[in-house]
């Protein structure tokens, strides 16, 4: 067994943070990020993001036909932007289709807009369908631990409206497991709350490779770290939840 002590700042950093108008980023997200795309210099994005949004257009083969509109966002772009947005559009569009400043996805560098390379592409609401390349894209992001964040049906939950452009990394086996599920991303993180701790854990399996994932949600103690032992047979990843606590992922061969 190996204790890990983590500490509780780190509640607000990692790949699972949720962000939300009712969680703000808390923490700088403005370290290791790098440019995603390779025409696009100064699209940028945090490493596990970037490489993920490669892949998956490397792999469909995606040439020009997609197109990145916004990546990484500092904290005054996101305050211009929704100004911008109020002044052009009034409230109502606004409150849909940007994020407050401070609880925007793309101030985390973990969420990028994409879209189909036609002639007008428009800023805010991009058009990325779901057929021909871009459902291709969707089909491959969940692969490599992208999520469609914003999805339709799920606007009551997410306090936006339906994003078929905005994809978030939060990596595998998470991403599976939300698409599959239909979950919207307060859903997952509310259901790793709830109904998992160490010992009680959300389990799957991949059965071509052995592997199985076990994820599971540690409520932060009171202070200045979190003590966690855990057994020594499993690859351990942890992020902070941006709410009360981390979550544990974990690799490890089936028995
Ligand atoms: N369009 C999304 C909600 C954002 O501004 O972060
Ligand atoms: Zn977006």
């Amino acid at each position: 067994m190996t204790t890990y002590e983590l500490d509780n700042e780190r509640i607000f950093r990692g790949d699972l943070l949720l962000v939300n108008a009712s969680h703000p980023l808390r923490a700088a997200c403005d370290r290791d990020l790098r440019p995603a795309f390779p025409r696009w210099p100064k699209m940028l994005l945090r490493r596990p993001a970037a490489l993920a949004v490669r892949q998956t257009l490397e792999r469909i083969g995606a040439g020009d036909l997609i197109v990145p509109v916004s990546a990484y966002r500092a904290p005054s772009e996101q305050k211009s932007l929704y100004a911008a947005a109020l002044r052009k559009h009034g409230e109502d569009y606004t409150r849909k289709y940007v994020a407050l400043p401070g609880c925007s996805e793309h101030e985390s560098g973990l969420a990028v807009d994409l879209a189909l390379n036609v002639k007008r592409i428009d800023p805010i609401c991009p058009g990325f369908p779901y057929d021909g390349i871009c459902g291709e894209f969707r089909t491959e992001a969940v692969k490599n631990g992208l999520i469609e964040r914003y999805p339709e049906g799920k606007e009551g939950v997410t306090g936006i409206a339906h994003e078929p452009w905005h994809f978030r990394y939060v990596g595998w086996p998470h991403a599976g497991f939300i698409t599959e599920n239909g979950l919207a991303f307060e859903d997952y993180i509310g259901l790793l709350q709830s109904d998992t701790e160490p010992g009680k854990p959300l389990v799957t399996k991949d059965r071509k490779s052995g592997i199985v994932n076990e994820v599971f949600h540690v409520p932060a103690d009171g202070g200045k770290v979190t003590r966690l032992t855990l057994p020594d047979n499993a690859v351990y990843q942890f992020s902070g939840d941006n709410d009360e606590g981390f979550i544990v992922t974990l690799w490890r061969r089936e028995a």
